[in-house]
């Protein structure tokens, strides 16, 4: 506990990301990937394994773009330093560990930006959404781009605020946390090069007799293609956020999401 406390206190992020929670939720995440490593391992791997894949199929290997890279748990970092000219890792939020890891690699860049668009819309600061990758989609080295579990990570940040602010909320779509989604995956369709889009799409909570207590729908009713493969993650097993409750997800990847 108090190491999460120092670490949330030792990020660096701008007021908004912190008052959305981000800080707060990429401090929980890493150190419940420490509690969780072995139950998490299938789904990091399968991850990794469809990056390395898609990867290997490329004819050129200068910039890839990894969005919501966070702890970069998903990606194979080594592997894409090794290959590529020039590695972008684009979050809202880095960690102190990740900064200090990724000073060995002289290639790897950090980028710190909101990939949502709206933190600005929110805080009333602009009256519509910013494009949050507009230079990148422009840039023609880039060969890969990975959506790194990123997408449905786009919604309950602006859900829980258009609750905890109604009066500001009247001047926002009430639609707004879906349209992230829908705006996030129109974003990954403008890139020339290959797109790697990998997401956990639907929670389901079980009791201990496996009886199915709670679901959600993590894309907001917003409409996907089909994937190539999907498998779950057990985000939370049985102990991890109640005794008698398991939280999983389903994950889908698409290996050529354009
Ligand atoms: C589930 S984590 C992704 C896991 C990460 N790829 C890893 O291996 O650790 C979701 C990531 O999306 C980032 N994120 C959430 N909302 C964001 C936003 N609006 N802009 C940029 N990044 C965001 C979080 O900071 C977090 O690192």
């Amino acid at each position: 506990m108090l190491a999460e406390m120092a670490l949330w206190l030792v990020t660096p992020a701008n007021r908004m990301t912190r008052r959305l929670g981000l800080v707060t939720e990429s401090v929980s995440l890493w150190a419940r990937g420490q509690r969780q490593r072995k139950a998490w391992a299938g789904h990091h791997a399968r991850c990794r394994t469809a990056v390395t894949e898609t990867m290997e199929a490329l004819r050129q290997r200068r910039t890839v773009v990894i969005l919501g890279s966070g702890l970069l748990r998903d990606v194979p970092i080594h592997l894409l330093s090794a290959n590529f000219e020039r590695v972008l890792l684009v979050d809202a939020v880095h960690l102190p560990l990740v900064r200090l890891r990724m000073r060995f690699h002289r290639n790897v860049e950090l980028v710190t930006r909101d990939l949502s668009g709206v933190m600005g819309w929110l805080s009333g600061e602009s009256d519509r959404r910013t494009d949050p990758l507009a230079d990148l989609a422009a840039d023609s080295m880039v060969d890969l781009v990975v959506s790194a579990n990123l997408l449905s990570q786009l919604a309950w940040p602006v859900e829980d605020w258009l609750e905890d602010h109604p009066a500001e909320a009247e001047r926002l779509p009430a639609d707004l946390p879906a349209r992230c989604i829908a705006w996030h995956l129109d974003d990954l369709r403008r890139f020339a090069g290959r797109v790697v889009l990998l997401s956990d799409v639907t929670m389901t909570e079980r009791d201990r007799t496996g009886t199915i207590t709670d679901q959600l729908d993590l894309m907001r009713g917003v409409a996907l293609p089909e994937s190539d493969e999907s498998w779950d993650w057990p985000v939370a097993p049985f102990g991890e956020e109640a005794r008698d409750r398991e939280s999983v997800h389903r994950v889908q990847a698409w290996r050529d999401f354009c």
